[in-house]
């Protein structure tokens, strides 16, 4: 396995830690090896280091999203006799001959992409030149490519043209990690393995979907990057539409690549394309998160002082089937909330009859994604006494309480798919095609905003504007709030 932007923080914050819980796991082959690549000048020993302080230091973190908490030596220790490490320029064609060269005999290879996008073609090109996405005798050749895949539909287009030009659809891994997460795995497993649920997805039952990623970081050190990305592009057409396509696909006739993305990308084709006035930009100004006061947006760093970058969106879809004609689908992610949940709050339609069904509050089904991960499913029960009383009650499901096996970061799924060659949680090109396509008027009406976003208080549940998008149905927002919180299942004191 090749990384290039070995050095870099997704490398040393996301991969490396995913590397090392496969090996915990015993996933890898002992055949193993890992090159990292990057532009600055550093040996193995060097990177070895840097690559073990850091994961010794996630570990030690309390919070972090490295699971593990105390590392085990001997695991570290494999992963540690497999590093070594290249200086490489990207732009430079001899040392891709170079890389070439060191690869003659390695037999199987796995790319990773770990870098900015503006050298996906670059690198990609700088392999092909070197022949090193040439499959002979039986060994694969992979690119894992990082998101964002484009900033819109033309550039997305030209992107996959260039690397389908450059190695086969076959070859190609694009990488949404929210897919490697169990509790994103766990929706489909939830639908389709259980009588309980999969009946009430759809137009009669559901009166509406609200996805909500919610941040409590800000831009932290990526003001530059996200200046020129802003919230939409970064979470919504991937991450986001991940989600939704999970919750709203039809059953695949496998979880094979091609099955399960086939029924992805129908859902996918069927979301009418966003309109602008289905969708809300906000921005953070100063306010407080956990008792610390929190900079606006716009005095971060690398962050210009007049930015029109959003770093809260919040849109409504439709799906455009008979699954889920009228149902609206409300999207909403922010940096500087009040919180960090992921979650998909379905709200059922109380039944009509004589009992008074809404008297009980609303009927959920709430999947959490994270950091609470699990579901809980919130109903009308009779209270206890003389009379014949509703109130609401809920039940709830914990991964963490549930289950027993260590919970995982969610790139060791993809890495380990990866290797294992089992393209079913990438994204296909058809795939991204139809996510950019959905988000092309929005992203033309924002590309040239003649007024700034509306503001919100680091620390609040993002601007006004957004709940008038939902008050035009009579809708509301749930709160920005821990899944049991939200189900009502948290125990009440006294
Ligand atoms: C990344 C985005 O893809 O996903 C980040 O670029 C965001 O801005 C992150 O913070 C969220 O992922 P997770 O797994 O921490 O919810």
């Amino acid at each position: 396995m090749v990384i290039f932007g070995a050095a870099g923080d997704l490398a040393q914050r996301l991969l490396m830690p995913a590397v090392y819980d496969l090996a915990a796991a015993g996933l890898l082959d002992p055949g193993l090896a890992i090159l990292g690549a990057d532009h600055n000048d550093r040996d193995a020993a060097g990177w070895r280091s840097e690559i073990g302080d850091a994961l010794h230091a996630f570990a030690a973190q309390p919070g972090s999203e490295f699971h593990t908490k105390a590392i085990d030596e001997q695991a570290w220790s494999f992963v540690a006799e497999r590093l070594d490490y290249m200086r490489l320029d990207f732009t430079d064609d001899a040392d891709y001959d170079a890389l070439a060269k060191r690869l003659q005999h390695a037999g199987n290879a796995l790319f990773y992409l770990a870098v900015s996008p503006r050298f996906f073609e670059t690198i990609a090109a700088g392999l092909a030149r070197a022949g090193l996405f040439d499959e002979r005798d039986g060994q694969f050749r992979r690119l894992i490519v990082e998101k964002p895949f484009g900033r819109d539909l033309a550039s997305a287009r030209e992107l996959n043209a260039k690397l389908t030009s450059l190695a086969k659809e076959s070859q190609l891994y694009r990488i949404d990690h929210f897919l490697g997460k169990d509790a994103v795995q766990g929706i489909p497993a939830l639908r389709f393995a259980n009588r309980a649920f999969e009946p009430l997805l759809q137009r009669d039952a559901v009166e509406s979907v609200q996805i909500t990623a919610a941040e409590t970081v800000g831009v932290e050190e990526r003001g530059a990057f996200y200046e020129s990305i802003g919230a939409l592009r970064d979470m919504v057409p991937n991450h986001l539409f991940s989600l939704l396509t999970l919750v709203a696909m039809e059953q695949p006739r496998s979880f094979g690549a091609d099955d399960l993305r086939d029924a992805k990308s129908a859902l996918l084709a069927a979301i009418r394309p966003v309109a602008p006035g289905d969708a809300v930009r906000g921005q953070y100004v100063a306010g407080t998160i956990a008792g610390k006061p929190v900079r606006a947006y716009r005095d971060e760093p690398n962050v210009a002082h007049d930015s029109r970058t959003e770093t809260y969106a919040a849109i409504e879809v439709r799906v455009d089937n008979d699954r889920w004609r009228d149902v609206p689908f409300y999207i909403r992610t922010g940096k500087c909330m009040s919180a960090h949940v992921t979650t998909i709050a379905i709200t059922l339609r109380a039944p009509a009859g004589p009992l008074d069904a809404q008297s009980g509050g609303p009927q959920l089904l709430l999947l959490g994604i994270d950091p609470q991960r699990g579901l809980v499913q919130r109903f009308a029960a009779k209270r206890p006494g003389v009379d014949l009383r509703l109130g609401g009650a809920g039940a709830l499901f914990r991964y963490d309480t549930t289950f027993t096996e260590p919970p995982n970061v969610g790139y060791e799924t993809l890495l380990y798919h990866a290797m294992c060659g089992d393209a079913a949680l990438f994204q296909r090109d058809d795939m991204i095609d139809h996510e950019w396509s959905a988000l092309e008027p929005v992203l033309d009406a924002w590309g040239h905003p003649s007024d700034d976003p509306a503001s919100y208080a680091a620390g609040s549940d993002g601007p006004a504007a957004a709940d008038a998008l939902l008050a035009r149905n009579g809708d509301r927002w749930l709160g920005v709030a821990p899944l049991e919180t939200l189900g009502g299942t948290a125990p009440v004191s006294g």
